[in-house]
């Protein structure tokens, strides 16, 4: 596998001094992660405590696993992991410059979140969301303040991949996007915009691929081995569909595909049925243990287990 170019923390961005990241799931971990390794203290919630502990210990794991492969120093792992706080509920809203949401591709779930956010965060908070696909002006759609709301796009798995794509909603404000712009940039990431669209660029590029592929796997076209193989050594992909599901959770990756289809109403959108029943049955990848691959326990955070 081609391993992606390491990003680059160039520091933090004057005016954002604290960091909450709501959900610490695969992508919110990564998120708070890389913030505290651009030396921003970062706060880390989840519906329950223990979910943001675990959160946060895999964010540290992330870190450590940075170090121990010579990407960053140890010491500057170990500082970034003493910036991280694990917390309990939306309170931490009150002292955060960015709200980063990484909660499920949901956009009830998202929208009561934002709703809370917004009452308990300083006006001059910036509010992001880390959606993959909703658009931005539905989501900030019952918010007074749907001006200091945007989406902040990052990538799986946040420390390795250099691309966030920013999404700015019908109100967003100019400065609310150039100040978030810094930000991802301050963490070595290139910004690239995209309009309000169900699934940007990104989200929109890979439904296709993914549903192609399970298609194929589908109607015998090739093995899933095969499949994930001609996509790698074809394309230069550093990972078939196949993998690529399972590091980014077969749930979200059907979530996201509903979004494409409810909002553009094109067949090519339309999710596969064997992603539905493998999302019914609880496989949903790395995450799960089981998605197309079989991974065995492997420690929190380290998204490394090795596929069967
Ligand atoms: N997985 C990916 O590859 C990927 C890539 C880019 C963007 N995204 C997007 O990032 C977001 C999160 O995806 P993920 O893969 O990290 O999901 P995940 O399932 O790994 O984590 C989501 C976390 O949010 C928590 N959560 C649920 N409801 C919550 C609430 N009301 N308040 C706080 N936390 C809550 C869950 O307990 C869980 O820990 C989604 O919008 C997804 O589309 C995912």
């Amino acid at each position: 596998m081609t391993p992606a170019p390491p990003t680059r923390s160039l520091g933090k961005v004057g005016g954002i001094d604290r960091v909450f990241v709501v959900g610490a799931g695969i992508m919110g971990r990564g998120i708070a992660a890389q913030a505290a390794l651009a030396g921003y203290p970062v706060d880390l919630a989840d519906v329950r405590r223990e979910l943001a502990d675990a959160g946060a210990e895999g964010a540290r794991a992330l870190l450590r696993d940075g170090a121990a492969r010579g990407r960053w120093t140890e010491a500057a792992a170990a500082d970034a992991a003493a910036r991280l706080r694990a917390v309990d509920g939306l309170g931490a809203a009150e002292e955060a410059d960015l709200v980063i949401e990484a909660a499920p591709e949901q956009l009830d779930v998202k929208r009561r979140l934002f709703a809370e956010l917004e009452r308990r965060a300083r006006t001059t908070a910036i509010l992001a969301t880390n959606t993959s696909s909703l658009p931005i002006r539905e989501i900030g759609r019952e918010l007074r303040s749907s001006d200091r709301l945007l989406g902040l796009h990052f990538f799986n798995p946040v420390l390795r991949m250099p691309l966030v794509e920013l999404i700015r909603g019908a109100s967003t404000r100019p400065d609310v996007a150039a100040a978030a712009r810094r930000f991802a940039e301050g963490l070595g990431k290139t910004v690239v915009e995209s309009n309000d669209t169900p699934g940007f660029v990104t989200t929109r590029a890979l439904g296709v691929l993914l549903n192609e592929a399970v298609e194929m796997l589908e109607s015998g076209v090739a093995t899933r081995d095969d499949i994930d193989a001609a996509y790698r050594l074809g394309f230069h992909h550093p990972m078939g569909p196949f993998e690529l599901a399972d590091l980014v959770g077969l749930d979200t990756a059907l979530a996201i595909l509903d979004v494409l289809y409810d909002g553009f109403h094109d067949p090519k959108y339309r999710a596969r049925p064997l992603l539905r029943s493998m999302v019914a049955a609880g496989k949903l990848g790395r995450k799960s243990g089981e998605g197309f691959y079989r991974y065995p326990a492997s420690p929190p955070g380290s998204g490394e287990g090795k596929a069967a």
